[in-house]
């Protein structure tokens, strides 16, 4: 009998990486990304998606609740002709039974890729450690990176006339929340202006202010961080996100009262940025807190196109971090392995 090596899949060692946060990537990997969303999406429209994630697996970790980055996930990996299996804490033992690294290594020998949403930013990086396929951050305490590739792209689909992504002057309106380091992180990368507005006692973390400016040097963006809701004007695109997450519980009145009513996007902020500003919001939303339904609703609103965009976003990461070490086989090479297990079991 002839045994193949000790793991009969493809494990990814060579070449691999995670997708932790967009900072590990430099402006022509994301960009590449960005290109790839936009051939998987044209492709989705033409019902015509190739089956790049044939026959491959991806495993996804939620110690959060979730709906688009759980759908988007799951439907990306099915579109690609590959499956997705859903395990909650409540049915693995990650981190109770199981150690971080026995659980990235284990997981590495069956599935292709591993997505976290995680409560802690350690423990996404500690699979990732440890495992042998790729490991993507679906939302830790600090960061939201899949978030903002779909944020990136919806950018682009709505660009004012004549302006490119690295034009673009981006307001987040809010707390210091995972998606705001994010988008600070990438919008600076990409050479934006970033504007940051958020009362004092909310404001972003000096490390992530240090991040963004080494971005700017390199890029030519431009970081604002301000308590000055009047910084809104001019701006093409307001963001806003939720004024508090899971496990800031304890903060929640102190946080409304802050934050409410002074940076809560309404029309009258909206006018403020000006005629063609866009809103965004990486959703879920509680309107009439972080920002009205009459914003969410309107047509400079672009929230529904950015949820879709998770979808495209998943597909193209799913791909990009595969491709180059899963090549889909040849029908021979099934052919051949079909024609030597059937003469096996038909001389049984
Ligand atoms: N924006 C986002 O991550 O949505 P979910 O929490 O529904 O995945």
């Amino acid at each position: 009998m002839k045994l193949p090596s000790s793991s009969a899949t493809n494990l990814h060692k060579e070449g691999l990486r995670h997708f932790l946060k967009t900072q590990d990537f430099t402006k022509k990997d994301l960009t590449d990304i960005l290109e790839l969303m936009a051939m998987l999406k044209q492709a989705r429209s033409d019902n015509a998606i190739p089956q790049l994630f044939k026959g491959q697996s991806v495993a996804m970790i939620f110690e959060q609740p979730s709906t688009r980055t759980r759908v988007s996930f799951e439907t990306a990996a099915t579109l690609l002709g590959g499956h997705a299996l859903f395990l909650s804490p409540k049915d693995i033992h990650l981190g109770a039974k199981e150690s971080l690294e026995d659980t990235g290594r284990v997981l590495s020998r069956m599935v292709d890729v591993i997505m976290a949403r995680v409560d802690e930013h350690s423990t996404v990086a500690g699979l990732a450690e440890h495992a042998s396929v790729p490991v993507i951050n679906g939302l830790c305490d600090w960061l939201h990176p899949t978030q903002i590739m779909a944020d990136l792209f919806s950018m682009m689909e709505h660009l004012p006339q004549g302006k490119s992504l690295g034009d673009l002057t981006v307001a987040f309106v809010g707390d210091a929340t995972n998606v705001a380091s994010s988008l600070m992180f990438a919008c600076t990368k990409f050479g934006m202006t970033f504007k940051h507005i958020c009362p004092e006692r909310f404001k972003a973390p000096q490390k992530w202010i240090d991040i963004a400016l080494e971005n700017c040097e390199s890029s030519g963006g431009k970081l604002v961080i301000t308590d000055n809701t009047d910084q809104v004007a001019g701006c093409d695109v307001i963001v806003a996100d939720s004024f508090y997450w899971f496990g800031q519980e304890d903060e929640k009145d102190i946080r409304l009262s802050t934050f409410i009513p002074e940076y809560v996007v309404t029309e009258d902020l909206m006018e403020k940025a000006g005629p063609d500003a866009m809103f965004m919001h990486c959703l879920p939303a509680n309107d009439q807190r972080e920002c009205t339904r009459e914003v969410m609703e309107s047509s400079r609103s672009i929230i529904f196109d950015e949820a879709e965009n998770r979808l495209t976003a998943q597909m193209a990461l799913l791909v990009y971090l595969t491709y180059h070490h899963n090549k889909v086989p040849s029908d021979e090479t099934v052919m051949a392995h079909k024609t030597k297990i059937e003469g096996f079991l038909n001389n049984l």
